[in-house]
This record gives C-alpha cells, sequence and structure tokens, in this order.
C-alpha cells in the first residue's frame, strides 16, 4: 500500500497544529464524472477489483467550501449544510467519513469545519451525486493541508492526494479530481495506474474524442432500490466475477487504442458493451435485480436505430441506475439534441434532460 503508507508518514509531521487566529475559508467546484470501463466489485477497504475509465461532466457539479477555525478540544466537529438546510443525515455521514481518515488528516482534531455545499443538479434528478460530493470535499481537506503546512504545494502529489482521499468515501469519486479523462486501478497498459488513486488518462486522445456531448436523459428520479454499495457487495461470489474483471482489463486495453487512433466502432462496442455488462451482473446476482426500466430500453432501442439509419457518431452509457447517457460529437450537437427532443423527451420523467459534456474538471472557488 505504497500511498497508503506515504500519506501515513505525514502524520508525525503534521501532528503539530500550526494554531492560528479567525476563520479561513476553503471552497472547490468538483464535477461528477461518467465510466466508459465500469467499477463495480471491490476488495479490501475501497480497493476496484478491475480497472475504470470515466470523464468528468461540466455542468454536473458540487461546489463546498469549508470554513475552518482552530479549537482547543481534541476531536473531529463540523456544521454541514447542504443547499442551504441543516442536513443530519449527511452531518453523520461526513463525521464518520471524517473519523475515518484522521490517520492522514490528524490536524482535523483541532478545527472545526462548518461545510456547505450544493449541487447544480437537483437532488432528486437520479444522478449520482457521490463522485462530485466526496471529490468536492476531499479537494477542500487537502487544501486545508496545503494551508496549514504547505505539504501538498506540487500540484501532481495534491491532486493524487485528493483522488486518494476522495476513493475512501467513494470510489468514482477518486476519477472525479481530473478533468477530461481518468483512470482508477491498475491496467499493464496505463503506467501509472494505481489502485489506490486515479491518475489523469495521461495518453493522447483522438480529437473525435475530446469534446464529447452527454445529454443525460432521466428516465426515473426515484431513489435505487439497491444501493451501488449493495451492488458491489454482491459481487462478492457472484458466478461471473473472475469474467468480469477479466472483460473490464481487456475492454481497458480495447478502448485505450480506440480513443488513441479515434476508432469509432470499436469505442461504441466496448462502451455499450460495459454499460449492458454492468446491468446484467445485477440481474445474474443473488436475488437478481434491474435498476433499468422500459423507456431506458426504449431508449436505447432508439439510439441504435439512429445509429444505423443516419450513419452518425451516437452511443450511450448507463449508470448503476435507469438513466441513460447519451453520447455524441459536438460537430452534431444541433441535429442530435432535434432529434433528441421531437422522439426521446417522450421517455424522460417530467420531459427532464441535462445537456452535459465533457469537463475541465474541478476548480477552486475564490
Ligand atoms: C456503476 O463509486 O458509487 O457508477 O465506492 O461504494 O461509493 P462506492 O461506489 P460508487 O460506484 C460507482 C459504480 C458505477 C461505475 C463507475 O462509476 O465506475
Amino acid at each position: 500500500m505504497k500511498f497508503e503508507n506515504l500519506y501515513r508518514r505525514d502524520y508525525g509531521k503534521l501532528k503539530q497544529i500550526v494554531k492560528f487566529d479567525g476563520v479561513r475559508k476553503v471552497g472547490w467546484r468538483s464535477p461528477s464524472n461518467i465510466a466508459l470501463i465500469k467499477y463495480w466489485g471491490k476488495r479490501d477497504f475501497q480497493l476496484p477489483q478491475n480497472p475504470s475509465l470515466s470523464f468528468a461532466l461540466s455542468k454536473s457539479f458540487t461546489e463546498t467550501t469549508i470554513q475552518y477555525y482552530f479549537k482547543s478540544k481534541n476531536g473531529i466537529s463540523l456544521d454541514f449544510t447542504f443547499e442551504g438546510n441543516k442536513n443530519e443525515l449527511f452531518e453523520k455521514r461526513v463525521n464518520g467519513y471524517l473519523n475515518s481518515i484522521l490517520d492522514f488528516f490528524p490536524f482535523l482534531n483541532f478545527l472545526h469545519l462548518k461545510i456547505e455545499s450544493k449541487n447544480s443538479f437537483p437532488h432528486s434528478s437520479g444522478i449520482a451525486s457521490s463522485a462530485s460530493a466526496m471529490s468536492a470535499l476531499a479537494l477542500c481537506l487537502v487544501s486545508i493541508e496545503n494551508d496549514l503546512f504547505g505539504t501538498l504545494k506540487n500540484k501532481k502529489f495534491f491532486f493524487e492526494k485528493a483522488s486518494f482521499i476522495a476513493r475512501l468515501g467513494s470510489g468514482s469519486a477518486a476519477r472525479s479530481v481530473y478533468g477530461g479523462y481518468s483512470v482508477w486501478g491498475k491496467h499493464p497498459n496505463i503506467s501509472g495506474s494505481d489502485d489506490e488513486l486515479a491518475i489523469p488518462f495521461g495518453i493522447e486522445v483522438h480529437p473525435k474524442f475530446q469534446n464529447l456531448q452527454n445529454a443525460i436523459l432521466i428516465t426515473s428520479s426515484e431513489s435505487k432500490k439497491v444501493s451501488s454499495s449493495k451492488g458491489h457487495q454482491l459481487m462478492e461470489g457472484h458466478s461471473y466475477a473472475n469474467a468480469r474483471y477479466e472483460q473490464a482489463g481487456n475492454n481497458m486495453t480495447s478502448i485505450v487504442k480506440a480513443l488513441q487512433s479515434g476508432d469509432e466502432e470499436n469505442f461504441i462496442e466496448i462502451v455499450e458493451n460495459e454499460a449492458l455488462s454492468l446491468h446484467a451482473l445485477m440481474m445474474a446476482s443473488k436475488m437478481g435485480f434491474t435498476l433499468l426500466n422500459e423507456n431506458t430500453w426504449r431508449i436505447i432501442d432508439w439510439i441504435r436505430h439512429y445509429r444505423e439509419e443516419k450513419n452518425v457518431f451516437l452511443t450511450f452509457t448507463l449508470d448503476a441506475g435507469p438513466n441513460v447517457h447519451v453520447l455524441y460529437k459536438q460537430a452534431d450537437k444541433s441535429k442530435i439534441e432535434k432529434a433528441l427532443r421531437s422522439d426521446l423527451i417522450r421517455f424522460c420523467e417530467n420531459d427532464k434532460w441535462i445537456d452535459d459534456q465533457l469537463g475541465s474538471g474541478p476548480s477552486l472557488i475564490t
């Protein structure tokens, strides 16, 4: 556990809090991300069973600010508001999370934190918020460390530690600390890739895939009947587990090539295979279940027909839920959007969809 040991070693250095007067403040806006190669199944504590690859979204993000001041009494202490309101459930969760990462941030024992968080997307829109929320929080925490001790001045180290800390809150959040494409989990063809933290993709992506558009079609905003955590757990002892981890590794090998060469056909094949395999795993797990609904399937059918008929680059992926992420190129935006409005909106709950795209990653709120 290379990074865990490295970050734990900070302990000695950080034990002594630099006492300061007054209140300081930090804030980060951090995006959600959409995985093309899916993380599904963990081992040990928050380590992935296979490598995953995603791109950062642009308009779906969380903004978190932390005001912090020195207190002499030892122990985690915080107030948490979500979208302007005190939220005790979230506060309890954040409290548990902060306690669990004290070995990496011992100085938190001596600070009171006033955390304010809000999302750009409605809470009940069916968009997974754990990636943006946990990455925004993790970025604030590494910023506080750097502010107090100057230990993370190196940009690469800063974001690596943010990714490591975000991962401990939610696996997919590890990938949200970077813009563009990022990879979490060791893969032989991606140098520097690691199970403990995500890294930027680092390989030149063909221009075709540099400005991907992502229309998120909300077919249902109901909360999931089976959580992602439960879904990951169901991979333990799953009859397809080993085959799945091998498939993910092979799909990663292929998508790296497709992203580099601009091979659209292969890209589509891999991305749809990953999305449908994720949901097939759920159906084939103990007490099999599906999160997909009939409108998810109608949209998928429509996408495949339209692509065939118009010979255009158009594909989809799915999160752990029934909403469809429609992927297409910026150059086709007006055409696709028109078709989407006329043919697909009717499958969305209250006509709800989010016009998102590949984004440039987190930014500091000043
Ligand atoms: C289907 O990151 O939400 O979106 O680590 O338990 O918080 P936890 O799980 P989470 O799982 C995301 C699963 C996924 C695929 C992906 O984003 O890679």
